[in-house]
Order: structure tokens, then sequence, then C-alpha cells
């Protein structure tokens, strides 16, 4: 998909706004019983899906791949997932989503794997010296 940076840097922004919001919810009440749950949110939410938008923009035939769309999903759902998982957990009410969340969690890092090992990182354009007008002796 040729928009597919784009959806998971913007995926991303909202699932940080969510975790900024929880987090100053949590200052302001001094309950930190939920802590872990916001911080996964924070990481798998924003940074794992800033890295992998950031590699998708640097990778054009990774991002078109249908693979790529289905990391996107299963990463978002592992968000949606473990993250109302952990609140249970911790609540002492069920694991079981945590635990689907998991699974979920290291499928999403099997397939970045997988594509960044089939695609590699870069433009399959990208020559070793793509600006012709670099020189690798400037006049001094
Ligand atoms: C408005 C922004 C944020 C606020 C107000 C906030 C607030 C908090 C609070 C109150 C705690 C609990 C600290 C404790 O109990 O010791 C916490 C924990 C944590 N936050 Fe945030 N946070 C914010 C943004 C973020 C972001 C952007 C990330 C990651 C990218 C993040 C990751 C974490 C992590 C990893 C923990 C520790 C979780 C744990 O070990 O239980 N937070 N945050």
């Amino acid at each position: 998909m040729r928009n597919l940076p784009t959806l998971f840097f913007l995926t991303a922004a909202i699932f940080a706004l969510l975790g900024m919001i929880w987090g100053i919810q949590m200052s302001a009440t001094h309950d930190h019983t939920l802590s872990p749950a916001h911080g996964h949110l924070n990481l798998i939410g924003f940074v794992a899906m800033s890295i992998f938008g950031t590699y998708y923009a640097l990778t054009p035939n990774a991002a078109s791949s249908r693979l790529a769309v289905v990391h996107f999903a299963v990463t978002t759902t592992t968000v949606l997932t473990l993250t109302p998982g952990i609140v249970l957990a911790i609540t002492e009410q069920s694991e079981s989503l945590a635990q689907i969340g998991s699974v979920l969690a290291v499928a999403t890092m099997v397939l970045f794997g997988y594509i960044v090992f089939r695609h590699g990182v870069g433009s399959a354009n990208t020559t070793k010296y793509p600006d012709q007008n670099i020189q690798s002796h400037p006049a001094q």
C-alpha cells in the first residue's frame, strides 16, 4: 500500500495521544496501578509503530507488499488486545486477553523480521552513489 507509512504514523500518533492522556490521568489521581498497560500502549503503539512506519517510508518495495498490510493489521490488533489485556490481568479479572496480545506481539515482530529479511532496507533503485553531485574527494 502506497500510504502505509502514513497509516503507521497516524495510528502511532493516536495511540501516543491516548497513552499521554492516560499518563496525565494517572499523575492527577496518584494512582499508578495500571502503568504497565500505559507503558505498553506507548511503547508498542507509538514507538514500535513509528519505527515500522520509518522502515516502510525508507523501503517502498516492502510498503507495497500485501504482507506489510497484514503487518499493520497485526500490530494494531496487538495494541488493542495487549493494552486492555494487561489492565484485566493487573485487576485480576482475566489473563486470557493479555496472553492473546502477547502471542500477537511476537507475531508482529516475526513478521517485521521476515519483511526486513525479504526486502532489505532502502529503495531498490538506490545506487551506491545516488546523488551524482556528491564528490568523493571534494575540492579543498
Ligand atoms: C503526557 C505524557 C505522559 C505522562 C503524563 C506519563 C505518565 C506516567 C506515569 C504517572 C507513570 C507511572 C510511573 C510510576 O508508577 O513509577 C508512567 C509510567 C510509564 N510510562 Fe508514561 N507518561 C507519559 C508518556 C509516556 C510515553 C510517550 C511513553 C513511551 C514512549 C511512556 C512510557 C512509560 C513506561 C514504559 C512506564 C513504566 C511502566 C511500568 O513499568 O509500570 N509514557 N507514565
